[in-house]
């Protein structure tokens, strides 16, 4: 049985997907069957692995509106190994369409646990909010990573990320169901400047056991990556951000081992 982790965090910009193609990417490697599905509307995911907007038909939003079966919204990238399940910019009115059903939280919980059958990891690219397509991400999920800049915002973020965490746990046990911190990814770290590393300082004390040995360093090959529509990996192997992301994936398959 797979394992669905949320990659999450409500601050914009902090590497969350990023981190989701890549990880995703780098599990791939492993040869570990890995699926993405996008939940944000931007569809950086979706475009950052090759996919046109044109080329999509079905999309998160249709799992979510009830309009298409979740397998029939699986599309393959060039990696036999990760599929993705796009979004659309439809995904913005989301909220209006779906704020009225009794399930409005478990929407995607009820469509999307048979895919565990079918993949190792499920990583969900989370938009930066903390509504209804969060709900029903954190639902689904088994886990959650949170990646977190090393900068002097992250700190207030990663608090309030925790306490939603709690809060849908405390929802999910009603229900037989847990989640958990899969861990907190310090992510962007300029390593010419000191500050960066105080504040990965600060994260580890307030979280020690569950942030990762990994780093993600500040670099430019990240940066670039998707606008060739490829993961880091495909991209510049050698490069730092390649090999940074690698390492990660091997952190999180060696948590998991039983
Ligand atoms: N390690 C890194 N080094 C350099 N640039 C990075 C790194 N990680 C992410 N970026 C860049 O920072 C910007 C934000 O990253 P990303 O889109 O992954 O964040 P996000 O949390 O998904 O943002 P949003 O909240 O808008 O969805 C992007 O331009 C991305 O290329
Ligand atoms: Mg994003």
């Amino acid at each position: 049985m797979g394992k669905i982790i949320a990659i999450a965090n409500q601050k914009g910009g902090v590497g969350k997907t990023t981190t989701t193609i890549n990880l995703g990417a780098a599990l791939a490697k492993e040869k570990k069957k890995t699926l993405i599905i996008d939940l944000d509307e931007q569809a950086n995911a979706t475009i950052g692995l090759g996919i046109g907007r044109e080329f999509v038909k079905n999309s998160s939003f249709d799992v979510l509106t009830d309009k298409v079966d979740i397998v029939d919204s699986i599309y393959s990238t060039t990696n036999e190994y990760l599929n993705i399940i796009p979004s659309s910019n439809l995904l913005a009115n989301v909220e209006e369409k779906i704020r009225d059903k009794s399930d409005k939280e478990q929407i995607l919980l009820k469509k999307g646990l048979k895919l565990k059958e079918s993949y190792d990891y499920i990583l969900l690219d989370c938009p930066p909010s903390l509504g209804l397509i969060i709900d029903n991400a954190l639902f689904l999920s088994d886990s959650v990573i949170i990646p977190v800049e090393c900068d002097y915002f992250a700190y207030d973020a990663l608090t309030q990320m925790v306490q939603k965490i709690n809060q849908i746990q405390k929802e999910k046990k009603e229900f037989g169901l847990s989640l958990t911190i899969e861990g907190v990814l310090l992510t962007k770290l300029d390593n010419r400047n000191l500050f960066g590393y105080r504040i990965s300082e600060k994260v580890k004390e307030l979280l020690p056991s569950k942030t990762y040995n990994t780093i993600i360093s500040r670099s430019s090959h990240l940066q670039e990556a998707p606008m060739h529509g490829k993961s880091v990996l495909e991209f510049a192997y050698n490069s730092r951000g390649s090999k940074e992301y690698i390492k990660l994936a091997k952190e999180i398959i060696e948590n998991n081992k039983e």
